[in-house]
């Protein structure tokens, strides 16, 4: 069961970060040529919302129940705090990717309020963009001191 969530937390990082990088590609795109808000743009911020809580959802399972090694730090904090891996599964990565999903969300609030479409193609852009700049950030990409795989299989 373990390994079954984590793969398809691995493979969902690809929906979510792909999914940000478009919604904030064509925001910017429809902000800098002053195009109207569209279909597609509303599509592609509720397809990147989507993505983005179903992967947390997983990971909270993965938090809460599932990894060995979040579940095997609950029981000694203190420990578990002194060991920068640890550390960022217990407490950075869930950190930074509830902040983001924070923003994604507000920003699709914000969306529905804005004035104009040029305001909610700006809106898209400043809240998608930083929620998808934080995804890039809190993700343990091959290069980082929590090295994992970029693809599950
Ligand atoms: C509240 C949100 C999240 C929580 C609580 C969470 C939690 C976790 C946990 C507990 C692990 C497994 C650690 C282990 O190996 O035991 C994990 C792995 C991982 N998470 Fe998350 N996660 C969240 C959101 C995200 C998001 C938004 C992304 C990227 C879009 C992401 C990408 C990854 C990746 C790439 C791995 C490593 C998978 C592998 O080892 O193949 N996580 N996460």
């Amino acid at each position: 069961m373990f390994s079954f969530v984590l793969a398809l937390h691995s493979l969902m990082r690809w929906a979510v970060v792909l999914l940000g990088l478009y919604a904030t590609g064509r925001a910017k795109l429809g902000w800098f040529f002053k195009k109207p808000w569209s279909g597609g743009d509303r599509t592609a911020g509720l397809l990147f919302t989507i993505a983005f809580d179903v992967q947390v959802l997983l990971g909270l399972l993965l938090y809460f129940v599932l990894s060995p090694i979040t579940t095997g730090a609950f029981r000694n904090m203190g420990a578990a705090m002194q060991n920068g891996v640890v550390r960022f599964w217990v407490a950075e990565h869930i950190t930074i990717m509830l902040v983001a999903l924070a923003l994604a969300h507000v920003g699709r609030v914000r969306l529905r309020k804005a004035a104009s479409d040029r305001a909610r193609h700006f809106t898209a852009a400043l809240f998608f963009g930083l929620a998808t700049l934080l995804v890039l950030i809190g993700t343990p990409w091959p290069f980082m001191p929590v090295a994992r795989p970029l693809w599950p299989f």
